[in-house]
């Protein structure tokens, strides 16, 4: 039998705010027949076997009548949502892949994307190399060996340039990217310190990814527990402070000598 299920998640309707589960998706049953289906040139077929749930998703849930992004795939209520994924080539009219290939891009929240020829994302599609498959694991090429860790790895290492023995403040540190940056800046030999929304991560924060401080600022008291951070704050802005009132009074230094050179 050559029809399968090809469930997926579509957009019920346009969320205001945070998307909510039953409100703004629906979980469709469908059905797709491989090996009836005519595909035109370039198109291909895929069975998507890890999808990455990521934050730039919601960008793509706004009304196009809002036009509120110009550039981007958005996505209409009752089409199937995009995000990127690890997927296996099934069946192809495109010369670049083919069947068996492993490739990571652009696919739907579903068991199976038709990739069409007129859809701009029919090239953008890159391989897994299976020989990196022997030490890692194909789902960690759906996250941290792709967009997440180009992120976290350029932002810190070509932007950030930290040196030895400097620290670190990372926020939504047990995220994707935030859980990388806090690792790779502890290689780097850097101190680390990160903030998330509960207690667990906490935890995972600092007994896990061994963070050299975490705490959960949605209960943050800062005087009770940590007092280095107040103390920094406030050293901070009495530096400043005592930099403007020094710069002040040169200021004026420099306007006597002028007055004093003029008489
Ligand atoms: N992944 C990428 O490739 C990539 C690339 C470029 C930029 N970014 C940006 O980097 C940031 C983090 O991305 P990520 O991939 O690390 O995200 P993620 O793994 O999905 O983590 C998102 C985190 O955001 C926090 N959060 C705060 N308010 C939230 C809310 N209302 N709903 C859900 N989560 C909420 C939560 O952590 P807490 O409990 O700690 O608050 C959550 O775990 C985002 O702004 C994203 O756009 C990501």
């Amino acid at each position: 039998m050559t029809v399968k299920s090809n469930k997926g998640v579509i957009l019920k309707a346009y969320p205001k705010g945070i998307p909510e589960v039953d409100e703004n998706f629906e979980l469709t049953h469908r059905t797709i027949d491989i090996e009836c289906l005519n595909l035109k040139e370039n198109e291909f077929v895929l069975r998507n076997l890890y999808l990455s749930i990521d934050p730039y998703v919601r960008v793509t849930l706004h009304d196009p009548a809002l036009n509120f992004m110009k550039h981007g795939k958005m996505i209409s209520t009752g089409q199937v949502i995009s995000g990127l994924g690890v997927s296996e080539v099934v069946k192809t009219n495109n010369p670049n892949y083919k069947v068996g290939d492993l490739v990571y891009g652009p696919i739907g929240w579903e068991e199976y994307s038709h990739i069409k020829s007129d859809d701009a994302s029919v090239f953008s599609f890159m391989f897994v190399n299976k020989e990196l498959l022997k030490d890692t694991p194909l789902s960690y090429h759906a996250s941290f060996l792709r967009f997440g860790g180009l992120t976290s790895y350029t932002s810190l290492i070509d932007i950030g340039k930290p040196k030895e023995g400097e620290t670190i403040y990372v926020s939504t540190a047990a995220g994707l990217t935030g859980q990388l940056v806090g690792q790779i800046a502890k290689i780097k030999g850097l101190r680390v310190v990160g903030s998330t929304g509960s207690d667990e991560k906490v935890d995972f924060l600092l007994n896990e990814l061994k963070f050299d401080a975490a705490f959960n600022y949605k209960k943050l008291i800062l005087t009770r527990h940590y007092p280095n951070i107040v103390q920094m704050v406030l050293i901070f802005i009495m530096i400043t402070l005592v930099e403007k009132l020094l710069k002040w009074l040169w200021n004026i230094v420099i306007d006597l000598h002028v007055l004093w050179l003029v008489v």
